[in-house]
């Protein structure tokens, strides 16, 4: 079986300095909050090109930190789309706020920044982008309706890290940005672990209380109401290795997808867009007859798996949100089209090759 997702070929290509980085945590005594951490902080904020960054244990964590560090009203609502993964909205909710979904571009699964508008109300808050795949949202015209608003931008840049728009690395646009480096993230951990960014000082200095129970210097004693939510030293120091060869990853991952886009040639295939500067998390197609096709896959040893087979608007957790079945048409329309196909750091030419070889005789 061709597996979807397979981290042990980049893991085994830098296990020794893997391993010796974990026995350094271990032998150090400093198991949370210590110099690993702290380290990539400053690697990831200087990257990414903002001025702060905080570790916390998820991407969730991240989105739910990061919208709480603002201090909106309870129930104040947030800009945002179904077509993403639960975390994005079950983090809006954590953070006690409501969100509002707007649909989609089709073709570039990106938020329609010409629907936000006659959204924005009174109560309007925010926006939290999702940069889904890997893929930029129409950022320009969306800082400029954060502006004329005085609205908050948040990046949810989980499936993100590395891409590019304008020049600028996604996360360095939002008043905060949000990151996962869940296992199969761009640059990832081995267990949880998250971030977020800022260049604002009250919002760092929030969402370093907020990580730590609302403790200042270790002291126990709670300035505000917060979470226990660290990115621990081990997960940090495995980071920080990763980071070395994020180069080496983004080369890799581009090959990968050039192959994939130079040669799936099949007219019941919609490739997803090929954008300079962009590093894909996902490499989704779409197809009218996706059920045949997983099937038709799955018979020839391949594995795919969808991101996302349903909307979040249409999930029962949320249905007190009262979005109808058709309520968002584009999103909706998609997520029984899109595919993703294996693709990762590792995938062998010879598999590609059999894959491209199924798709193309599909
Ligand atoms: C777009 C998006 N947002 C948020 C998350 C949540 O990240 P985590 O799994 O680290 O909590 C993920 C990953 O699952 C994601 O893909």
């Amino acid at each position: 079986m061709i597996k979807f997702f397979d981290y042990s070929i980049e893991y085994k290509k830098i296990e020794k300095e893997i391993l010796k980085s974990i026995k350094k945590v271990l032998d150090s005594g400093i198991l949370i909050l210590g110099d690993e951490l702290e380290k990539l902080e400053n690697n990831i904020a200087s990257f990414i090109g903002q001025k702060f960054a905080i570790g916390v244990n998820s991407g969730t964590d991240a989105l739910t930190l990061g919208l709480r560090a603002f201090g909106f009203l309870q129930n104040s609502e947030v800009i945002t789309v179904s077509n993403t993964t639960v975390p994005t909205i079950a983090a809006v909710r954590n953070a006690g706020l409501t969100p509002v979904f707007i649909d989609i571009n089709p073709d570039t699964f990106q938020i329609d920044e010409t629907k936000i508008i006659e959204k924005i109300n009174n109560n309007t808050k925010a926006i939290v982008v999702v940069h889904l795949y890997g893929y930029p949202a129409a950022i320009d015209k969306i800082i400029q309706i954060c502006k004329k608003y005085k609205l908050k931008l948040v990046e949810d840049c989980a499936q993100a890290f590395g891409s590019k728009y304008n020049n600028k690395y996604l996360g360095s646009f939002g008043d905060i940005s949000c990151f996962s480096f869940y296992p199969t993230k761009n640059l990832s951990a081995y267990g949880d672990a998250g971030m977020c960014l800022t260049s604002n000082t009250e919002y760092y200095n929030n969402l370093k209380l907020l990580r730590f129970y609302g403790y200042k210097e270790n002291k126990p004693i709670s300035y505000i109401e917060g979470f226990n939510s660290r990115l621990d030293e081990i997960q940090a120091a495995i980071l920080n290795v990763k980071l070395k060869y994020f180069d080496n990853y983004i080369f890799e991952k581009k090959r990968i997808a050039n192959i994939y886009f130079e040669n799936i040639e099949n007219a019941k295939i919609v490739l997803p867009p090929k954008i300079e500067d962009v590093i894909l998390h996902l490499f989704v197609i779409r197809t009218k007859y996706r059920d045949e096709l997983i099937k038709y896959l799955y018979n020839k040893g391949i594995e795919t798996k969808i991101h996302y087979p349903m909307p979040v608007h249409l999930m029962p957790a949320y249905s007190f949100l009262n979005y109808k079945q058709g309520s968002l048409p584009k999103t909706e329309f998609i997520s029984k089209q899109i595919l993703s196909l294996p693709f990762y750091y590792g995938l062998s030419k010879t598999n590609q090759k059999t894959i491209i070889y199924a798709l193309n005789n599909f």
